[in-house]
C-alpha cells in the first residue's frame, strides 16, 4: 500500500501544531520528523523534547528520520516521546545490531537508511528485523534538493531481494525531492512509502496534492 509522510522540515517551526493538524486534515499517513545533529549532516532540527511536544497534536505515526552519529544513545528518548517507527543510517556510528535492540526493546518499529554513496547491499543482513528501508534520494541535510534519479536501480534491487527472502511487502521509503514530477518513477521502481517536504509544503491545496500523488503512485504500479 502506498503512504505518503510529509516531511515538517518545510513547515514553519513556529507554528509546527498548526503544521501537523493540516496534514492530518489533508490524508497524510504518517508524519516524517526528521532530526539531525549537526554531525552526521551539517544541519541541526530537533530533539526528543520537540517530539513529545507534537505529540499532542496529531494521532498520525510518527516516522522519525535520525540523522546523527550516535542513534542507539536516543532511541529510549525518542521512543518515549511517541515516536512509532525509528529509521537511522546504516553510515552512523553507533552499532547497528545495538541499534536495532534498542528499538526492539522500547516496542517501536525500526527503519534502516542509506545515503546516495553507499550501496543498498549494506541493509540486506538486517532485513529480517525492519519494518523499512529507507533509500534516500538526496544527499541528507537539507529540504528543496532535487531527486536523483541515479538512486532508481537501488531501490529495484532491494524490492528484488525483498521479493527473494520471502518479505515482498518490506516497506520501501524514499526521501527527497519528492513531487508529483518524480513520485511515479520511485513508485515503479518499488518504493511505496513517500516522504515530501517543500512539494507539499509549497502547495496550496496539500489535502489536494497528498491525494494526487497516492493517484500517481498507484497508478505507476498498476
Ligand atoms: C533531508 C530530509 C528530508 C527532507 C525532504 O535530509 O531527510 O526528509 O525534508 O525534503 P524535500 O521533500 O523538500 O526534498
Ligand atoms: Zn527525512
Amino acid at each position: 500500500m502506498n503512504r505518503i509522510s510529509p516531511s515538517i522540515l518545510s513547515a514553519d517551526y513556529g507554528n509546527l501544531a498548526e503544521a501537523l493538524k493540516l496534514l492530518t486534515a489533508s490524508g497524510a499517513d504518517m508524519v516524517h520528523i526528521d532530526v539531525m545533529d549537526g554531525h552526521f549532516v551539517p544541519n541541526i532540527t530537533l530533539g526528543a523534547p520537540v517530539v513529545r511536544c507534537l505529540r499532542k497534536s496529531t494521532a498520525l505515526p510518527f516516522d522519525v528520520h535520525l540523522m546523527i552519529d550516535e542513534p542507539a544513545r536516543y532511541i529510549a528518548d525518542f521512543a518515549e516521546a511517541g515516536a512509532d517507527r525509528i529509521t537511522f543510517h546504516v553510515e552512523a556510528k553507533s552499532g547497528i545490531e545495538e541499534t536495532l535492540d534498542a528499538i526492539r526493546a522500547a516496542g517501536k518499529e525500526a527503519g534502516l537508511a542509506v545515503k546516495p554513496g553507499t550501496d543498498i547491499s549494506e541493509v540486506y543482513p538486517y532485513l529480517s528485523r525492519l519494518a523499512m528501508v529507507l533509500v534516500m534520494t538526496v544527499e541528507p541535510g537539507f529540504g528543496g534538493q532535487s531527486f536523483r534519479e541515479d538512486m532508481l536501480p537501488k531501490i529495484r534491487a532491494l524490492r528484488e531481494e525483498c521479493a527473494r527472502r520471502g518479505i515482498p511487502g518490506l516497506d520501501i521509503q524514499v526521501d527527497g525531492g519528492i513531487s508529483a514530477q518524480t513520485i511515479a518513477k520511485a513508485a515503479a521502481a518499488g518504493a511505496n512509502v513517500f516522504v515530501s517536504g517543500s512539494a507539499l509544503f509549497g502547495s496550496p491545496d496539500m489535502a489536494a496534492e497528498i491525494d494526487r500523488f497516492k493517484k500517481l503512485a498507484d497508478a505507476a504500479q498498476a
